[in-house]
């Protein structure tokens, strides 16, 4: 059920050298094996014809300091710079062109208790080949999705802003509840009651022709696909409003998407078993999800600066 085994490359970085992926261990009472303490990225390259370009690079790499500095654990020995360096070098060590790349800051052996201070601070980045989240099916027909009967956490509890690996057992209760009922993923409502997110990406709703994108009100993460899809979004010459979004607004939508780093964008045919409009991807989703596709893999003019070439 689900995803596939992580496919291994060859090498992984490690605070300053590349080590053979099978020996990126760690020690099972490190402090982040433990309690969570880890934050991390996930961030994608494609395969353009001047070689792999990895997009949004620079917005990843601040949103992992800013996780790390919400932590309190920024890399001690390491600047944005040195690991934006770093991921482009993953991808060419490994020999890769389509792939997801992983940077992770986490404290690692030392304390025995709940302070993390004194557990070190170690950096590691890996990459792997990684296809469609959700299936390339659901990439081209659209996914069938439940809400979740778990919440988002409110916000003062677990800071949504920061992408920090224990927060994820939250979007990892709402993923198997939804795979085993059936569905490929879920949308969670934050504690208000009104939609949130994905487990792993942000949601978009289309009526009347108008994009529709729950605000930012502490509960989910600040995407920065939705960040850019909503960029796209006005360049096409979409109307695009942020706004509270109420669960039947699920119901009674166009068209519904999700984006994300993995998602990429992922159109959404039915809810709770309710077709999505006519229950298909709807028309503006796919125009969107192509000119995304074409803006990742530079087919279209880099008129934002999204694209980082791992060679240049
Ligand atoms: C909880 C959550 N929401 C949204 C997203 C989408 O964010 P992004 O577009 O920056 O990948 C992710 C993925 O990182 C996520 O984990």
């Amino acid at each position: 059920m689900g995803s596939p085994n992580l496919e291994a490359v060859d090498w992984i970085w490690h605070d300053g050298e590349f080590v053979s992926w099978n020996d990126a261990q760690i020690h099972v009472l490190a402090t982040a094996v433990q309690f969570g303490t880890s934050v991390f990225e996930g961030i994608r390259a494609y395969d353009t014809p001047n070689g792999p370009a990895i997009f949004r690079l620079d917005a990843h790499i601040r949103r992992l300091f800013d996780s790390a500095r919400i932590y309190r654990m920024e890399p001690p020995n390491f600047t944005p710079d040195d690991i934006a360096a770093v991921a482009k070098e993953i991808v060419l060590k490994n020999d890769l062109s389509n792939c997801y790349i992983r940077p992770m800051v986490l404290r690692g052996y030392g304390a025995p208790g709940l302070n993390p201070l004194n557990s070190p601070i170690e950096t590691y980045v890996a990459a792997w080949p990684w296809g469609a989240y959700l299936g390339e099916d659901g990439l081209a027909a659209g996914v069938d999705v439940c809400v979740t009967s778990w919440q988002r956490a409110h916000p003062n509890t677990f800071p949504a802003r920061a992408k920090a690996g224990g927060q994820y057992v939250n979007a990892q209760l709402m993923k198997m509840e939804a795979l085993l009922n059936g569905f490929v993923d879920a949308i969670a409502l934050g504690p208000g009651g009104l939609v949130s997110e994905g487990t792993g990406m942000n949601i978009f709703l289309v009526r009347e022709g108008v994009i529709i994108t729950p605000v930012l009100d502490g509960t989910s993460l600040v995407g920065i696909t939705r960040n850019a899809v909503i960029q796209m979004a006005k360049d096409l010459g979409y109307e695009v409003q942020s706004e509270p979004v109420p669960r039947e607004s699920l119901y009674t939508a166009d068209e519904i998407f999700f984006t994300g780093t993995a998602a990429e964008v992922t159109p959404v045919r039915s809810v709770d078993h309710i077709p999505v409009g006519e229950g298909k991807a709807g028309p503006i989703t796919l125009s969107l999800q192509k000119y995304f596709m074409e803006t990742v893999r530079a087919e279209n003019e880099d008129s934002h600066g999204y694209l980082t070439y791992v060679t240049g």
